[in-house]
């Protein structure tokens, strides 16, 4: 059962750049774009990288390892090496602050 967790206020995530938080023993990169959050497993789903440190382009984040590109706000997988998609977070913003959808990672 997902409960929701806060995690920062709006105002401090950085625009247009990944942010690495782990949270209920997730790890997860959150990227801010404009008034939006969009929330996607950090770890890449085609090997060991973190997806915070990739380059965002529009509405997708690129992997800093070996490029794979990734939808923001469904983590679907657009391009090639990977094929599996990220696990995506539901986020609500309540009085400027940042929730997360989370349950205790196993
Ligand atoms: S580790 Fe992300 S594309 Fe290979």
């Amino acid at each position: 059962m997902n409960e929701w967790v806060r995690i920062a206020p709006l105002e401090d995530l950085p625009e247009g750049r990944g942010v690495r938080v782990d949270a209920l023993g997730n790890r997860i990169a959150l990227f801010r774009i404009g008034e939006a959050v969009y929330a996607l497993a950090d770890r890449c789903s085609h090997a060991e990288a973190s997806l915070a440190e990739g380059e965002i382009y529009d509405d997708e984040v690129e992997c800093p390892r070996h490029g794979a590109t990734f939808e923001l706000a469904t983590g679907l997988a657009r391009t090639l090496p990977a094929t599996k998609p990220q696990q995506k977070y539901e986020v609500k913003i309540t009085d400027g602050d940042v929730y997360l959808a989370l349950q205790e990672a196993s």
